[in-house]
């Protein structure tokens, strides 16, 4: 078997905690199922920056150009809070999105049934939950021209500018209709054209890349606020949302609540369609490098495990092993194994990060 290059980046706070459970399970892999991966790994946020005064190395982001997959942990902490803008370390993370051309972001959630009580929503509304917000990651307001903050008229200014091109809007929609093609096959398109341009060119293109391609799929169109209410009013009459880059971060964060924890929720970040089927991909948590509990061993290692679930079904057409990974993950929590952040309504007494990763590989294993 070819081996599959992977670039792993642990960063900050309870990443290198959470990777280290999934190196248990890249390690298992290796042992069990003949897979050979070429693991190597760099520096990314606060930690490049302690090594080398910048978030990212040029070495690092040339390493991730060349991989067939990065994973990374998380960025960020209050260590760094007071940086220049330029070197904080979500610009790393940035950089890495932008340059290697990332502009379709895959947030899955999903609501495993033994976590439907742990929802801050009723488990009528959650359970069974399978939505996929597919967020535009490579422009839109957090890369957009003009930005910065001036000085007119004696005061300061911040500006920053939502801008996007037909043609990023035509890639992300067809990324979101072909997903939809291999799930419920209904799309769900989320701006805000009754107030922003950009929004009303999101909707044409996406209606016209609708009726020219996809015509077999379902598209419906929601203003994004409405769609935060819709979300949690009702969340499973979506299959997949696809939107722009700012509105993608806020109503992922929101339907990662409906899960029952943060620190479930994987993501998979995908350039352009290869012709060796392994485009480029960068897979991380949604969460970010929870200072709160950084160090702890409370860390939920799920999220970065499901991540590289992903990596498997996306990069290497791994579908069985990533189906097996999913599974297993499901069995230890109907088994009741629970980190901190899975504390619900029945109480109990949680296991730490590693145990947490070890109940997974034996459920592999068993
Ligand atoms: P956060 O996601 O780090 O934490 C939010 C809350 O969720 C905290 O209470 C935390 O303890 C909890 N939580 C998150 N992940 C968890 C897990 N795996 N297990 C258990 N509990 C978990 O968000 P924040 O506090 O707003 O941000 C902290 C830092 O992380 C900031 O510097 C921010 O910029 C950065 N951040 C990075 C990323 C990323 O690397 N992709 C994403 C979001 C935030
Ligand atoms: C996310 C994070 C990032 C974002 C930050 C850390 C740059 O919130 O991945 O959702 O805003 O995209
Ligand atoms: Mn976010």
């Amino acid at each position: 078997t070819d081996s599959y290059s992977l670039l792993i980046l642990p960063g900050d706070g309870i990443g290198p905690e959470v990777m280290a459970e999934v190196r248990k399970v890249i390690d298992w892999f290796q042992a069990n199922r003949g897979m050979r991966f070429d693991v190597s790994e760099g520096l990314v946020g606060g930690a490049a920056y302690d090594a080398h005064g910048a978030p990212l190395s040029d070495e690092t982001m040339a390493q991730a150009q060349a991989v067939d997959a990065v994973l990374l942990g998380a960025v960020g902490g209050p260590k760094y809070d007071n940086l220049d803008f330029s070197v904080k370390p979500e610009r790393g993370l940035l950089r890495l999105r932008k340059e290697m051309d990332l502009f379709a972001n895959l947030r899955p959630a999903q609501c495993f049934d033994a976590l439907a009580d742990f929802s801050s929503l009723k488990r009528d509304v959650v359970a069974g939950l399978d939505i996929l917000i597919v967020r535009e990651l490579t422009s839109g307001v957090y890369f957009g021209e003009p930005r910065g903050i001036f000085t007119e008229n004696g005061e300061r200014v911040g500006i920053n500018t939502q801008r996007y091109t037909e043609s990023e809007i035509a890639r992300v929609a067809r990324a979101a209709f072909d997903l939809a093609r291999k799930r419920a096959g209904r799309v769900c398109s989320m701006e805000k054209a009754n107030v922003m341009e950009s929004g009303i060119l999101w909707r044409e293109v996406v209606q016209k890349i609708h009726d020219e391609e996809y015509a077999d799929v379902e598209l419906s169109h929601m203003y994004a606020d409405n769609g935060a209410m819709q979300l949690v009013r009702n969340p499973r009459q979506f299959d997949v949302i696809v939107t722009d880059n700012l509105f993608g971060d806020i109503l992922s964060d929101a339907a990662a609540m409906l899960t029952g924890s943060l620190g479930m929720l994987p993501s998979a970040s995908l350039g352009a369609p290869a012709a060796n089927g392994r485009p480029k991909a960068l897979y991380e948590p949604v969460h970010g490098s929870a200072p709160d509990i950084a160090g702890q061993g409370k860390a939920n290692p799920i999220a970065c495990i499901l991540s590289f679930a992903m990596a498997l079904r996306y990069s290497f057409a791994e579908a069985q092993a990533a189906d097996d990974l999913e599974a297993a993950v499901e069995k230890v929590l109907a088994e009741g194994a629970r980190t901190a952040d899975l504390m619900g309504p029945e109480g109990g007494t949680p296991i730490s990060t590693s145990a947490m990763g070890d109940r997974i590989i034996a459920a592999l294993a068993g």
